[in-house]
């Protein structure tokens, strides 16, 4: 497992998002509502980037296929979803940036 250094806190602000191309995976981090999320940046459906999904309430919206998932459980949210849970990855801290590690 390595860790890895994403950004500063204080660049983390409501609506920022942007992407990680990390060894073996892309992370996407990101800022709304005051809650900053980091997951896995390919929809576990097809693999669409979720970098480009709308968010709303705490549910993002694949601009794929349209299917939502919740940011904090990654479950799919519709019920009868062929859906694997989408991959939502824990923050660290290192001083004053933000990371993690896989
Ligand atoms: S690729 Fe995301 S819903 Fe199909």
């Amino acid at each position: 497992m390595a860790f890895y250094r994403l950004e500063q806190l204080i660049k983390v602000t409501d609506g920022y998002r942007k992407v990680f191309d990390l060894p073996g995976k892309s992370i996407l981090l990101m800022r709304e509502d005051g809650i900053t999320y980091l997951l896995n940046n390919a929809c576990p459906h097809l693999g669409v980037p979720l970098s480009k999904g709308r968010v709303k309430e705490g549910v993002i919206r694949c601009s794929g296929h349209g299917m939502r998932f919740d940011l904090t459980t990654g479950s799919p949210i519709q019920n009868s979803s062929p859906c694997e849970k989408l991959e939502v990855l824990n923050a660290e801290y290192d001083n004053d940036y933000i990371g993690v590690s896989f």
